[in-house]
């Protein structure tokens, strides 16, 4: 199991890809454990439950933050609550941290050398059928636009052209933002790692 740092890496301060985020407070080197996700353990019905809430309150007030993170088949952890703010990590098309899970907790680590005032970021891993309702503002040289996992990315250009057919085609309207909102019923997925 990872050790904390002995000296803390981050701070929390607004960001430009979304409201809050996580800040290097100093050079932080690669591969090394930055963070605990801490949060409440829920089973994969209570997390649905959670995320179809969720997606009541996007259609109320237009937006919801996703806090759940997929932790294996049966289980979900719910970071919302609580003092967690590994919460406040934004997703980047080109991160500079990964989640891995390790003997049952999420732990956010660094994959290249991280200069002092970098925005921490790691790829949520969401899925590509829910590519719409994502839209990224990573602001990243390599942003494909929407939050999506790299390995369906490929997939995800292949949606987006054949959307562009459809519409060159006739056969839809755009009308700005989708208008609904199905935030993941799966969470942010993390990746595991040998210890
Ligand atoms: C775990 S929270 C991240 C912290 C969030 N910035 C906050 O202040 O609560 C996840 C939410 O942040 C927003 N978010 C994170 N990364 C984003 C990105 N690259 N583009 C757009 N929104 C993002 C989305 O609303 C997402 O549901
Ligand atoms: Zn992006």
């Amino acid at each position: 199991m990872p050790k904390a740092p002995t000296k803390r890496y981050w701070t929390v301060r607004s960001s430009s890809i979304h409201n809050r985020g996580i800040f290097a407070r100093r050079e932080i080197p690669n591969d090394v454990p930055i963070i605990e996700y801490i949060g409440e353990k829920i089973t994969k019905a209570e997390s649905t439950r959670r995320a179809e809430a969720l997606v009541d309150k996007a259609k109320k007030t237009g937006g919801a933050a996703v806090y759940v993170f997929t932790l294996n088949q049966r289980h979900d952890v719910d970071g919302a609550k609580g003092r967690n703010p590994a919460r406040y990590i934004n997703h980047s098309c080109a991160p500079n941290c990964e989640a891995y899970v390790i003997r049952g907790r999420i732990w956010i680590y660094s994959i290249r050398e991280i200069k002092a005032g970098e925005e921490l970021t790691y790829n949520y891993g969401f899925d590509v059928d829910t590519w719409d309702d994502h839209p990224c503002c990573c602001g990243a040289e390599r942003c494909v636009g929407f939050i999506v996992e790299e390995k369906q990315w490929p997939k995800l250009l292949r949606k987006m052209e054949k959307l562009e057919r459809d519409v060159k085609n006739g056969k839809f309207k755009v009308n700005g933002a989708n208008g609904h909102a199905t935030p993941l019923v799966n969470g942010t997925r993390a990746k595991k790692k040998s210890a």
